[in-house]
Formats: structure tokens, sequence, C-alpha cells
């Protein structure tokens, strides 16, 4: 059994859910600046151990590993503070806001030790799992494209006051599930081209953002990905038009994994076309009111990480592999700061003196 703490309790009611279910975690402390949030969480868990002082539960030598769900300027701020603790961190999505920090991030956990794990959601939705088993056992042959996107009507997000602080951009925040899945599939990701868009809508709270981008991206074997993002205007509609999808096409096949629908389709040499769907596991991925939250994919990575631990494994995304999916994201948005001009990831890595 690992002992788990977590702090920030808006997106961090799906991992206290998740630990709460485990038989692999206990759930030790938990820790919002706001006592408000910690009141509704011990309520609705009746889960009463919760403090506003994250140096508090810091200071519990009993803790192993501590989840951090706080805004994303606060990423790199709290993980230090986990590290130096000896507490191994499990961080949401984006790990970093840019690549300030990256290598004292990277130095920090080889010298304590301790594990950083990037929760990067949407590798562990049921459908991307499934096509991930795909590809490892060489179902769609020779890999040629991989296209993600990330397309939703966010309007709402822009009422959380952290969104319209510095350092928020809908490319980091949001579009960071589609990129992080192309380079899955692509680790070796070497250039990248693309454009960003800001519209009147996102001008009208105030966030000079892009909120509309698309990109090309190619590894070092010439293989192509496209990473999109759509983040204030109307959506088709889900069954039109998933909101994330990861679509690979390969020789031999191909296959689209989905979200928020519980959908699989593939293509493989021989077996014809095939959609799966696992809408049973729906009250297991979405476990609060709507789909607003999708503890399922919390309970798949921190399983794997107890498993990871148990074995002695590094969990992946770990922090290099985080690191390298940010330094992407600073070639797109350099390639699109610079009227789409080609972006190369090395050059990023190495201007700053990363070793991902
Ligand atoms: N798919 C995903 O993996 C996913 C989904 C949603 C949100 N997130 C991430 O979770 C993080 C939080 O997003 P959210 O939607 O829950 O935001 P939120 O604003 O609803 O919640 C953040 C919480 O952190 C608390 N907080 C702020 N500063 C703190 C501090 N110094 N110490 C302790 N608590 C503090 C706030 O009081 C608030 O309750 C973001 O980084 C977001 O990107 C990830």
């Amino acid at each position: 059994m690992y002992t788990l703490g977590v702090v920030g309790l808006g997106e961090g009611r799906s991992i206290m859910s998740a630990a709460l279910r485990s038989d692999r975690w206990e759930l030790r402390q938990v820790c919002d600046l706001n006592p408000n949030v910690c009141r509704a969480r011990a309520d609705e868990f009746d889960f009463d151990r919760w403090t506003t002082s994250y140096e508090e539960l810091l200071q519990d030598d009993a803790i192993d590993a501590i989840a951090i769900y706080t805004p994303d300027q606060l990423h790199y701020a709290h993980m230090k503070q986990a590290l130096e603790a000896g507490k191994h961190a499990i961080c949401t999505k984006p790990l970093l806001l840019s690549l300030n920090g990256a290598q004292e991030l990277i130095e920090l956990s080889a010298r304590t030790g301790k594990h950083v794990f990037v929760g990067q959601s949407s590798r562990f939705f049921e459908p991307m799992l499934r096509q991930r088993e795909d590809f490892e056992a060489g179902k769609h042959g020779e890999l040629e494209t991989v296209e993600a996107h990330y397309i939703t009507d966010g309007r709402w997000f822009l009422e959380k006051g952290w969104s319209r602080q510095a350092g928020f951009s809908w490319m980091y925040n949001f579009m960071i599930h589609a990129a992080d899945l192309v380079r899955w599939y692509l680790p070796g990701v070497e250039e990248v081209v693309g454009y960003g868009r800001c519209s009147e809508t996102s001008r009208s709270y105030g966030l000079d953002a892009w909120d509309n981008m698309r990109f090309l991206l190619r590894d070092g074997e010439g293989r192509i990905g496209v990473v999109s993002g759509s983040y204030t205007l109307p959506t088709l509609g889900r069954d039109a038009e998933p909101t994330i999808q990861c679509t690979l096409r390969g020789t031999k096949g191909s296959s689209r994994a989905e979200y928020f629908r519980l959908h699989y389709y593939t293509h493989f040499a021989g077996e014809g076309k095939n959609v799966r769907t696992f809408d049973d596991l729906h009250g297991y991925y979405f476990r609060f009111e709507g789909e607003s939250h999708h503890a399922g994919e919390y309970q798949n990575y921190i399983e794997y990480f107890a498993d990871a631990l148990d074995r002695g494994a590094t969990p992946y995304p770990d922090v290099k592999e985080g690191v390298r999916t940010i330094a992407v994201l600073e070639a797109m948005r350099r390639s699109a700061a610079n009227g789409g001009e080609r972006v190369r990831v090395q050059d990023i890595l190495d201007e700053r003196g990363i070793e991902a």
C-alpha cells in the first residue's frame, strides 16, 4: 500500500475518488487553500483529513506521493517542494507552462531519486489504452501518420479567475492532450510548423491567447503528426466530432480512439472494419455529475504508478518525457508566433541546456 496526499481539490476530486477506491493506495491527507472546497470534499467523500496548508501536507512523513492539481502557474513550485520534501510527484497536465525550470526539475528528480509522473489523463482512457495495445502488437504495420485533436467549447473555463491570469494558454492547458498523444506515438518529433489565432471571444474575456491552432509535426523518419485545437467556438457535438481523438494510420491498418465517447474504431489487415464500444465502463470513467470529471483515467494511472513503484520501474510519462512535450509546445508556439516558420525541437532544448 502506498500513501497519497493531494493538493488542489477542484480536479483533485477525481484522484481523491481514485485513491479511495484503490487497494494500492491509502489517501492520507488532502489540501486546498480554500477551506470551503476542503469542507465540500470532506462531506462528499466522508473524508475529514484536510488542511489549507501545503507545508503541513509536505511535513507528513507517512506520505509517499503528492498529487498536484493546483492551477497551472503553480505546478513547478509545488513539484519542487514535493521532491524536496522527499515525496514522489504526480502532476496533472501541463507539467510546466514554459521550459523555465525544466532542467532544474529533471536534476531535482534525479538527485532526490523521486519520480515526477505526468498525469496525461487522455493516455489512460479506455479507447486510448486499447489503441496503444494494438500499436504495440504491431497491428498498424509501419506507422505513417498520427492525427490528434482536442476541440471543445471551453468558454466556461474562462470563468475561472486563474485562466485569465498571466501564464494561462489554451495551448498548454488544453491542446497539450492532443500534442501528448501525437508525441506518444512519435517520440522523436524533430520539426514543427503551424499557425495560431486568437478569436474575438477570447479577447472579450481579456485573454490574448490563441484559441484556434493547427500544427504539423515531423519525426526523424519523416512520419507526420497533426495536432489541432479550437476552444471557444460552438462545436458540432460529440456524435459528429469527438472532443479528443487520436488516429493512427499505418501500412497494415488504421485506428481511431475517441473521447468522450467510449468508442474505438479499427481497420486492420485481415480483420475488416470494426468499432468497439465500452459503454459499460461509462460509470467507471465518469463518476460525478455528467461527464465533467473523468476519474477512471486517474484510477488507471495511479494503479499503473503503484505497479511501477513495485517493480522499481519508471512510470511514464516521466519528467524527461513531460519536458520533451513542453519543448514541442514551445516549438509550436514559436512557429505560430513567427508566421509558421519551421522550428526544430532540439534547437530549443539546446538553447536552454536541457538534457531531456
Ligand atoms: N484531464 C486532466 O488531466 C485535467 C482536467 C481538468 C483540470 N486539470 C488540471 O488540474 C489543475 C486544476 O484545474 P481545476 O480545473 O481543478 O482548477 P480549479 O480552479 O477548479 O481548482 C484549483 C484548486 O486549487 C486550489 N489552490 C490554488 N492555489 C493553491 C495553493 N497554493 N495551495 C493549495 N490549493 C491551492 C484552489 O483553491 C482551487 O480549489 C490545472 O492544472 C488543470 O490543467 C487536468
